[in-house]
């Protein structure tokens, strides 16, 4: 099962129940030698003990086998995977000179990684959490990989909070999931409350990783040919349609199949009915973007599409189930920092601060050669003088310097990055981003295009979580009024009327309530 040839041993597109092709061949060691038993260790004597250094087979099975773990995501820990093709349907050369855009009908391998943020490996699918959407364009320019969650923003706009965020939707000193947790971080972060309405909403439970949308969620840039750039956010719509369940359903399906998203996908795959995604894009200009009235690269916004809309780029077709699971889905690694020429990034801080994360994250999870890997090669050649490593395969037979004087590969000035330079000014200094933001009307707009049902569930969901401590992926204690009155206090600040059916769910007087809140709140918040 081990070696390299065994490309052939599994089919992931055969039928159910056939699976494993079993040619009959001779097991061997992890060096090549037959194994003449597989099922009697060596001992002293028929009842004796073992002859460990004798028994090179037993050594070697159980040194390996403590070894078969590596260090988890730290967030994103459990996910699913597919290769599949992307597909141009529509002319964006005018934007972008991306090879991978290049002309209508073009065709890109690419492999993606879904996934459920807080959980860990074993943890249920079913549950109420963002996921993970993450894309690698296999390009001719090399590796692009679009990052991504199903929701177009996030929780926080400043990456110093990123850890908190995650320590308070991970599991607390008892090792336990906590809704207290999670609304005390959120109550004290007006930033996170659209995305909290985004995700106390239907979306918040999608029904799989097929039934989601795909956003690169930051403002990105384009570049064309002439070195002209525009601002721009990254879609991918579900042809499958976006479909929800319900808090009771979650629930329920999470004891019933904890694996239910990774079999739908890889059944689906399997059985010929692989999931498609069209891609859109949204285009700012520079003077758009002085404009707006809001921050367009505050990852707590969207880009309204009525001012911004919808431009199709092309489809993406996953029709391809990964050979081996830990191969390829855990041993992929994706990181924002990896765009193409025409493909830049934006000053979204959060952005940035993913720019050096996740290649550190690889190289802990993975190893330095971690682009060796077979799921993370590009498929354009790669030259550099990166040298040695633990798990080299690629280093080449030239000089490990530059310049030389053989002809290793060069710098080449076409590709001088940043295309356009970002005008920068201003003291280098923390500057206070809650100051002068506003946490609230987009979410008030999001409220506004819920329908009556959902608001309902919205508020039932919310009052569940915070009154009984019960909610689709985690039960724990009921949330202390102290903390339920912080996060009303946001939601009366999104809709008065929100507000006040929330208090009578929850019981909570919403004058204290909102002495309370203007009390123990940061001083900046508006
Ligand atoms: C995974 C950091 C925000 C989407 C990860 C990992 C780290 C990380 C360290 C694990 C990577 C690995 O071990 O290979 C951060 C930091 C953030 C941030 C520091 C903010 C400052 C975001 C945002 C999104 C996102 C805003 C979506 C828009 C993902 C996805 C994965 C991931 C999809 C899983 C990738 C995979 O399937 O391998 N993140 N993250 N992250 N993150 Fe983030």
């Amino acid at each position: 099962r081990q070696q390299a040839p065994r490309a052939g041993l599994f089919n992931g597109n055969g039928k159910p129940g056939e699976h494993y092709i079993k040619p009959k061949e001779t097991l061997t060691t992890a060096s090549g030698k037959p194994v003449g038993d597989n099922t009697n260790s060596i001992t002293a004597g028929r009842r004796g003990p073992l002859l460990l250094a004798e028994d090179f087979h037993l050594y070697e099975k159980n040194v390996h086998f403590n070894r078969e773990r590596i260090p988890p995501r730290s967030v994103h820990e459990k996910g699913a995977g597919a290769f599949g093709t992307f597909t141009v349907t529509k002319d964006i050369s005018k934007y972008t000179k991306a090879k991978l855009f290049d002309r209508i009908g073009k065709k890109t391998e690419i492999f993606a990684r879904w996934s459920v943020v807080a959980g860990e490996h074993g943890s249920a699918d079913s549950v109420r959490d963002p996921r993970g959407f993450a894309v690698k364009f296999y390009t001719d320019e090399g590796n692009w990989d679009l990052v991504g969650n199903n929701t177009p923003i996030f929780f926080i706009r400043d990456p110093l909070k990123f850890p908190d965020l995650i320590h308070s939707q991970k599991r607390d000193v008892r090792g336990l999931r906590s809704w207290t947790m999670r609304w005390d971080f959120w109550g004290h972060s007006p930033e996170a409350t659209h995305q909290v309405l985004w995700l106390m909403g239907d979306r918040g439970l999608p029904k799989s990783y097929r039934h989601m949308n795909g956003y690169g969620s930051h403002t990105f840039s384009l570049v064309n040919d002439n070195n002209e750039r525009v601002w721009c956010k990254f879609h991918m719509k579900s042809e499958q349609g976006n479909e929800s369940y319900t808090d009771e359903e979650g629930i329920a399906l999470s004891g019933e199949n904890p694996d239910l998203f990774n079999e739908d996908l890889f059944t689906n795959i399997q059985n010929g009915n692989g999931p498609k995604w069209k891609m859109f894009i949204q285009v700012m200009t520079d003077k758009q973007a002085d404009e707006v009235p809001y921050d367009p690269f505050d990852l707590t916004k969207i880009w309204p599409h009525k001012e911004f809309p919808l431009h199709e780029v092309g489809e993406l077709h996953f029709d391809r189930n990964p050979v081996n699971y830990f191969q390829d889905v855990e041993q992929a690694s994706f990181a924002p920092a990896n765009v193409v020429p025409g493909i830049g990034y934006s000053p979204d801080r959060m952005l940035q601060a993913r720019l050096f994360s996740y290649k550190d994250a690889a190289v802990y999870r993975l190893g330095i050669n971690h682009e060796q890997l077979p799921v993370n090669k590009p498929r354009c050649p790669v030259f550099n003088y990166h040298s040695d490593g633990f798990m080299q395969t690629q280093n080449g037979a030239g000089p490990p310097y530059e310049p030389n004087s053989f002809g290793g590969p060069a710098e080449d000035a076409r590709y001088v990055d940043p295309a356009v330079p970002l005008q920068m000014s201003g003291e280098g200094k923390r500057y206070n981003h809650r100051a002068d933001s506003d946490d609230y009307s987009q979410a008030t707009a999001l409220w506004h295009i819920m329908k009556p049902d959902e608001q309902e569930r919205v508020i039932t969901g919310i009052t569940n979580t915070m009154t009984k401590g019960k909610g689709a992926g985690c039960k724990s204690d009921p949330v202390p009024k102290k903390i339920q009155q912080l996060n009303l206090y946001h939601y009366y600040r999104v809709d008065k009327s929100l507000g006040e059916r929330l208090a009578e769910s929850l019981g909570l007087d919403l004058k204290e309530t909102i002495a309370r809140a203007e009390k123990d709140l940061p001083k900046e918040v508006p």
